[in-house]
């Protein structure tokens, strides 16, 4: 069978990157988590002390950073910085705060938008991000966006905090950054989050991670 692309898009703390994994094992394909580029060179911008908004270094270190992807051992993707494992740092509340900034930079967008496309151009893919249906892939053959209220956001995102000790701040601040993300990341200039036209929408409030997968499967064999 020839490559296909599946690009899954929605605001933050939607379940993209759950469902996206899942089905990339189902179907034996790779997946690329687009925010976790950006969530890289958010890191990579912090650890050399650069000001987010200073374009001009943000600009400058950008060619001398390696981003790849590798898979562990246990399955799952991980996200690669300069050859180190950055995959725990980049889920900083730091990291979080800053990466709607970031990736607001054309130049930045640019890059990796490169990047994915030439991932994409070689094998079967599923992507999730923001603009993978209008920016990225926008001849995949299956496209879908994910939403669900913010509440319900922030509850997963507050028990998978939990779970992976990755942050302490209240089921409040994170429904309050997620919206704050959200509208930065709807408003920007450049590639904003937005539905694809042919995407599908599916509502996931009243959802299990099982029954997204099983749903997208479905209209993939269609
Ligand atoms: O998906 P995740 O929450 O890890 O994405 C982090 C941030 O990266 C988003 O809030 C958004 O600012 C940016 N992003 C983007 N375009 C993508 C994926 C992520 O601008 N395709």
């Amino acid at each position: 069978m020839s490559n296909f692309q599946i690009a899954i898009d929605g605001p933050s703390s939607s379940g993209k990157s759950t469902v996206a994994q899942a089905i990339a094992k189902k179907l034996d394909i790779i997946y690329i988590d687009t925010g976790a580029m950006y969530r890289a060179v958010t890191l990579a911008v912090l650890q050399d002390s650069i000001e987010v908004s200073d374009a001009e270094r943000v600009k400058k270190i950008l060619p001398t950073l390696d981003l790849t992807f590798k898979r562990s051992d246990e399955g799952i993707q991980e996200m690669y910085l300069n050859r180190q494992n950055v995959s725990r740092e980049i889920r900083s509340d730091e990291v979080t705060a800053n990466v709607s900034e970031i990736s607001a930079y054309p130049f930045v967008r640019e890059k990796l938008v490169e990047d994915q496309r030439n991932m994409a151009s070689t094998h079967s893919v599923v992507m999730d991000g923001r603009d993978i249906g209008t920016v990225v892939l926008p001849d995949a053959e299956h496209k879908f966006f994910l939403n669900a209220s913010a509440k319900v956001r922030a509850k997963r995102r507050f028990d998978e905090n939990i779970e992976k000790g990755l942050s302490n701040q209240t089921l409040e601040e994170i429904e309050e950054s997620i919206i704050a993300r959200d509208h930065y990341d709807s408003n920007r200039e450049h590639s904003p989050l937005k539905k694809a036209d042919d995407a599908i929408e599916l509502e996931t409030d009243h959802l299990s991670v099982e029954q997204v997968v099983n749903t997208i499967i479905d209209h993939i064999k269609k």
